[in-house]
């Protein structure tokens, strides 16, 4: 089955879930795979992929502001977003390349709706308004629990950002706002079991990437 129209030539794919659930390691492999199927993929990460963007990104992300309101926290997010899309996805679509991005718009509804408890409206119409009509093809969710996560986070050299270092129970809405979106959009979301082993869940997203017609059966 052949998807929809969309309105751009090239593929927009996007990996969630929290932190230490295998996204990294996800992306990097399906770039890698793609790209010997020649295909121009651009790998990309939020917050991030432009200048501005990653300048944002040690902003928001550094552990000593450790007292940044939540509303600050979503304005930074989202300025970050807009110059990403602006400036790299959005071009990179029109050229007709696949774009990976680790983390994007679901991540501003399950980090600071979910996790902080900002409004629901508000931070969906913001995010909107940010991404300016560029959505997702597809969403690929590692779903993983947050004890699981962690553990796997102690073995993985690298600092804990600010928003890493949050609680469990913050964690465990962050969880749980994704499940709520992948229930609300099957279409685009592909739910991954976190826990399996990386060969398995690879399978699986090639699967669903050949499935929606972005490589040949
Ligand atoms: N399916 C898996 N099974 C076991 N360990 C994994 C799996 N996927 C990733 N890992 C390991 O867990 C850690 C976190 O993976 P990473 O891809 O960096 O997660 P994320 O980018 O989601 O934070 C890494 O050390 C990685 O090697
Ligand atoms: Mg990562």
């Amino acid at each position: 089955m052949r998807a929809k129209a969309r309105p751009w030539p090239g593929w927009f794919i996007t990996f969630e879930g929290g932190d230490g659930a295998g996204k990294t390691v996800q992306l990097r492999a399906l770039a890698a795979f793609l790209r010997k199927s020649h295909m121009t993929v651009v790998e990309t990460r939020e917050p991030g992929g432009s200048r501005l963007s990653e300048a944002v990104r040690e902003l928001v992300l550094d552990a000593d502001h450790d007292n940044m309101s939540p509303r600050a926290e979503l304005f930074l997010m989202l300025a970050a977003r807009a110059q990403h899309v602006e400036e790299t996805i959005r071009p990179a679509l029109d050229a007709g390349s696949v774009v990976l991005c680790d983390r994007y718009g679901d991540a501003t509804y399950a980090y600071q709706h979910g996790g902080r408890g900002l409004d629901k409206g508000a931070v969906v119409s913001m995010h909107e308004f940010a991404a300016d009509g560029c959505k997702p093809d597809m969403t690929f969710l590692l779903d993983l629990d947050p004890q699981a996560a962690k553990g796997r986070m102690a073995a993985r050299p690298g600092q804990t950002t600010r928003i890493d270092a949050e609680k469990a129970p913050f964690h465990t809405r962050v969880r749980d706002a994704y499940l709520e979106l992948a229930k609300r959009e099957p279409k685009r979301f592909r739910v991954l079991d976190a826990s399996r082993s990386v060969g398995i869940i690879q399978d699986r997203i090639h699967t669903a990437l050949r499935q929606q017609g972005v490589f040949g059966r």
